[in-house]
């Protein structure tokens, strides 16, 4: 999935207005979380599932920039102080700390109204087709919002200090983090112009993988460093966040990553191309340290 990388740095460069705008400030605020160094671990799947059901990486690139844009606004929102509090992000100190809260905010906002003018421009719309660009800007709308992404955090700041219960951590997880992921990996496919069933086989392998990704993002909050991650471990603890490391310890934890590793391989199974690297990925994803 390396390849990808470089593609999508020039992409997001290439999104941020280099005119003289007024706004400078909210501009180079948007700038800096979107150019920290982030794993890039959405748009790359956007791409990688692109060309998996036969279409090419450059088509699905400003919607691939689009999903990553929408990932750093919620980044931006997590870290203010209303929400997880955390002064650090991708080794950097947080966009609230560098801008001011009023700016971070603005910029997040700033951020998510990108995602939607970067991926229906004319030429993004050209190039996947006006039926298609629709159909996946509505996949980034309904997984990103209410009853997705900002659904999933609103249930996180809500059982902040309570008895975590497995079934609100999993629709928890599944809507602040899977959601995302599944849209990221379902645009690839509608970029393609795959059919409905590569669609929803793309949504399982992402729901799977989404659900393990925050497993061990709470994992790596008890048992990483600081430095290593570029964000604050034990901020979960501090902020008395419900989660599955909590609940269910961390051997637990460690076998369902496995074992929804391996469900998220098995919906490979229904794509006619070559799926190693992606299956390679969701393992990668498992145990990575960062
Ligand atoms: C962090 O996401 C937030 C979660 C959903 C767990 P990433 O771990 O993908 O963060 P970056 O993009 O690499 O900074
Ligand atoms: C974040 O969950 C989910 C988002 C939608 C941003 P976390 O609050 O655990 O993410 P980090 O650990 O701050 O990156
Ligand atoms: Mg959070
Ligand atoms: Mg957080
Ligand atoms: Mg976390």
């Amino acid at each position: 999935m390396k390849q990808y990388l470089p593609l999508i740095d020039k992409a997001l460069e290439s999104t941020i207005p280099t005119g003289d705008y007024g706004e400078q400030r909210l501009i180079d605020s948007a700038a800096y979380s979107l150019h920290l160094p982030g794993k890039r671990v959405r748009p790359a799947l956007t791409l990688a599932f692109c060309e998996l059901c036969g279409g090419e990486a450059q088509q699905a690139l400003p919607f691939a920039c689009a999903v990553e844009m929408i990932h750093t606004y919620s980044l931006i929102h997590d870290d203010l102080p209303c929400m997880d509090n955390d002064d650090f992000r991708r080794g950097q100190p947080s966009n609230h700390k560098v801008y001011g809260e009023d700016i971070a905010l603005l910029a997040g906002d700033a951020l998510q109204s990108m995602a939607y003018t970067t991926m229906l421009s004319d030429d993004a719309v050209k190039a996947v087709g006006a039926e298609n660009a629709a159909k996946a800007a509505r996949v980034l709308a309904e997984k990103s919002g209410l009853l997705g992404m900002v659904g999933g955090q609103t249930i996180d700041l809500m059982s902040e200090g309570k008895e975590p219960n497995l079934d609100t951590l999993r629709v928890m997880d599944e809507k602040k983090t899977a959601c995302l992921i599944e849209a990221a990996c379902m645009m690839g496919c509608i970029c393609a112009g795959a059919d409905d069933s590569k669609v929803a086989a793309a949504e399982r392998y992402a729901h799977a993988v989404g659900l393990a990704f925050q497993i061990v993002d709470d994992i790596l909050d008890v048992t990483s460093t600081t430095d290593e991650l570029g964000k604050p471990v034990g901020s979960d603890t501090q902020n008395e966040k419900s989660t599955y490391v909590a609940l269910l310890g961390i051997d637990q934890c460690r076998r369902t990553v496995d074992e929804l590793t391996e469900e998220a391989i098995e919906a490979l199974s229904a794509f006619d191309g070559d799926t190693k690297e992606l299956a390679d990925f969701a393992v990668a994803l498992a145990n990575r340290k960062k």
